[in-house]
């Protein structure tokens, strides 16, 4: 038995959630795996109408759970996204879910933007470091809204928080029968935060002999993603890189509306999530893909041990690539719910 809570959130983060969940019953279904899911009502529309971003309550009930599946979060009517930092960044803080896991997988050649790629060229994985970096929230104002006026935000880099993202790297390399680990960074400018990367990186690499490790600045990196992606199997970075880089790698593998992520800390409660947010214009349309959701609901079944489940939505998910049964960004002209629901019609045959 498996107990799942969602936060569908904000714009089409609802549409794509709702598909996800009927995805999980249905796959549950099949495999006659008993499955528990509870809706919670956080995003801007709650917080608009009670004041509440994520209360102590529900922060309570919610670890409680055996994993947390978001839609997204963010709405022009919270111009500061005050709800979303206290959510999203909120539960990957308050959880302590230091590896945020970001695939990057092809899953047709028609889908990449770069000339003759194939999907053998693009299949790899970012580990972005998720509790820290500039997203720490460590800084301030001074003499704010004057013409003196200073912000300060600190670029917090702990030899632990550091270390344990490096090591999760390799570990999860090692375990997937990968020999490639690339670190990226700017240590060539951030001379203290990122030395400490050099550092940290250079020693952890040392304890995993039979695994290439090389590093690249972050500039460079953009550029080779885009140039060739196919040398790359395991890339970790910090906080803010691996936000920009993984909105980069989901272009490559097809677009926003596919790419998939997993906030994890090895043995405790996850986290999952589609990369993308909630595309506010696209909102109430029915036409957003829900496949970027899926798949996060997929990496969660695979993380609480379903793996013939995970199996099969991945399966299914790529018949429907394959066969051009998308919504539009895809290239297909399925809406979101007849795309969901074409992804549940193939999960018994896969
Ligand atoms: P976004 O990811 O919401 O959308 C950018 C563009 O990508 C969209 O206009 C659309 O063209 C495309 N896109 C994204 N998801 C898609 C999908 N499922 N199907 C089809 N096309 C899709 O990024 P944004 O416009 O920069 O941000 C909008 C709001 O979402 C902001 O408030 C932002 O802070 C928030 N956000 C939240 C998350 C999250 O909750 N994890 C992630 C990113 C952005
Ligand atoms: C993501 C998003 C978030 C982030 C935003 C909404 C704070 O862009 O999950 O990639 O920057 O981590
Ligand atoms: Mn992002």
């Amino acid at each position: 038995m498996s107990r799942i809570a969602t936060i569908p959130g904000d714009g089409i983060g609802v549409e794509v959630t709702r598909e996800a969940v009927a995805v999980l019953r249905a796959v549950a279904e099949i495999d006659g795996m008993p499955l528990e899911i509870e809706e919670f009502p956080y995003g801007a529309d709650h917080f608009l109408r009670t004041g509440e971003t994520l209360p102590q309550e529900g922060f309570d009930r919610l670890r409680n759970f055996d994993a947390i599946l978001v839609g997204a979060l963010g709405d022009p009517r919270v111009p500061d996204n005050r709800h979303a930092a206290d959510i999203l960044l909120g539960l990957r803080f308050r959880l302590d879910l230091y590896v945020n896991e970001r695939p990057v997988r092809l899953l047709d050649e028609r889908l990449c933007p770069l000339k003759g790629r194939r999907p053998e060229d693009v299949n790899f994985v970012i580990f972005r470091e998720n509790t820290e970096g500039l997203y720490a929230g460590v800084g301030g104002f001074f003499k704010k809204g004057t013409a003196d006026e200073m912000a300060v935000q600190q670029d917090i880099n702990t030899r632990k928080g550091v270390e344990r993202i490096l090591r999760h790297a390799f570990e999860q390399a090692k375990a997937r029968g990968l020999t490639r680990v690339l670190m990226s960074d700017k240590s060539n400018a951030l001379t203290y935060g990122h030395d400490l990367w050099q550092r940290a990186f250079r020693e952890t690499a040392r304890e995993y002999p039979g695994i290439d490790a090389s590093h690249m600045y972050v500039d460079a990196l953009a550029m080779q993603l885009v140039k060739d992606p196919s040398p790359y199997e395991v890339i970790v970075t910090c906080n803010m890189f691996g936000d920009i880089l993984s909105d980069l790698a989901a272009q490559i593998q097809g677009g926003l509306g596919i790419a998939a992520s997993a906030n994890l800390h090895p043995g405790r409660i996850g986290l999952f999530e589609p990369v993308h947010g909630s595309a506010p214009k696209h909102a109430g349309q029915n036409i957003a893909n829900p496949v970027g959701a899926i798949l996060s609901a997929a990496l969660m079944l695979r993380e609480l041990g379903r793996k013939e489940e995970a199996r099969r939505v991945e399966a299914a998910v790529a018949g429907c690539v394959r066969d051009g049964r998308t919504t539009r960004d895809l290239g297909g002209s399925l809406t979101t719910t007849e795309a969901g629901a074409e992804i549940r019609r193939r999960l018994g045959e896969v």
